[in-house]
């Protein structure tokens, strides 16, 4: 009866194991920024977001710095640090105007960052 049990034993060990090294493993893949993490509200469009998502990857590589990749991300793009990135990495009027449309649909509503003002 006892030895019985530990065979089932043995062999339900052996059934699973297969089974847990087939189950997906925790793959670390939030490598680059994702819709969801970012709590966007808005429609997810793969060409948009990654434009976005590039605007702060280049302003993070210009300045090193990881509070600016943080903030250019913060509350899905809308946060004054983006407005600056595009700034310093000279994003044109008409590519800004091309990035509100797309934070309009990204983020579920209208950006108010301020166009750069050129005297
Ligand atoms: C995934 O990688 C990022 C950055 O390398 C790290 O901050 C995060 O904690 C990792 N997540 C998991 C679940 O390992
Ligand atoms: C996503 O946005 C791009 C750029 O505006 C557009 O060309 C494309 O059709 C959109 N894709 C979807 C699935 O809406």
């Amino acid at each position: 009866m006892c030895s019985r049990n530990i065979k089932i034993s043995v062999v339900l060990f052996l059934v699973l194991i297969p089974i847990f090294a087939a189950l997906p493993h925790n793959h670390n893949l939030s490598k680059r920024s994702n819709f969801f993490d970012l709590e966007c509200k808005g429609i997810f469009n793969k060409t948009m977001f990654f434009r976005l998502d590039r605007i702060c990857e280049d302003c993070y590589q210009l300045f090193r710095e990881t509070s600016i990749h943080r903030l250019c991300k913060a509350n899905c793009f809308v946060h004054e640090t983006f407005g600056d990135c595009l700034k310093v990495l000279l994003i044109d009027d008409e590519e800004i105007s091309q990035l509100q449309h797309y934070l309009k649909v990204i983020n579920g509503s209208p950006y108010p960052f301020h166009k750069p003002i050129y005297h």
